[in-house]
């Protein structure tokens, strides 16, 4: 890999903390802002350190990159090993997948009544984003596209989403439970290294 290009992240921080500065109010027009900064940051694979590309023999990994101070968003590398996957979950909070390295589907669902219903099952590749937001319907499982090497995609979140009460899904019944994610590590990248 290129040598870490910093300046990448740094500047999509930057960008970033002026958008929620900005655009408090109006969530449409912050997601639009959002995706613009984060379609800048994946638009090439050469800033992430090797510390937040590491998978975890067993499970997808989830490490913070950068939790605003105010709590107003938090972007997270989602190191998928081959063949991982989430359990079906929501977010609570709006939200953007943006993948950098392989590729993952991404399995929509919705509730009815108890049950949950299957929708669309979207393949995201390099470059590519998804927005999730809570009022248009959240419930997705995710899996890395690729079972025999390590996918990597980055999120953004309007919240420091490894706090927020969120809800997995039971498949055959729909059944919820309550769960918050964490991270996985307790250090984040040094964007004045
Ligand atoms: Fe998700």
């Amino acid at each position: 890999m290129a040598p870490q290009n910093l300046g990448r992240l740094r500047s999509f921080i930057i960008g970033m903390t002026g958008a929620v500065d900005r655009l408090a109010d109006d969530e449409e027009a912050l997601i639009d802002a959002a995706r613009g900064h984060l379609a800048a940051l994946i638009s090439e694979d050469d800033w992430l350190g090797d510390a937040f590309a590491k998978p975890h023999p067993k499970y997808y990994q989830q490490y913070l990159l950068h939790c605003d101070p105010l709590e107003r968003f938090s972007l997270v590398s989602f190191v998928w090993g081959p063949g991982q996957r989430t359990p079906i979950h929501d977010h609570g909070v709006w939200g953007l997948v943006g993948m950098l390295r392989g590729a993952e589907f991404s399995q929509a669902y919705s509730q009815r009544g108890q049950a949950l219903e299957k929708g669309e099952r979207r393949r995201l590749e390099p470059g590519d984003i998804e927005i999730l937001r809570p009022s248009l319907g959240d419930i997705h499982a995710v899996s890395n596209a690729y079972e025999d090497r390590v996918s990597i995609s980055i999120h953004l979140y309007g919240a420091n989403i490894g706090a927020v009460r969120r809800r997995v899904f039971d498949p055959q019944t729909g059944a919820e439970k309550p769960f918050v994610s964490g991270y996985a590590s307790n250090v984040v990248p040094n964007l004045w290294g």
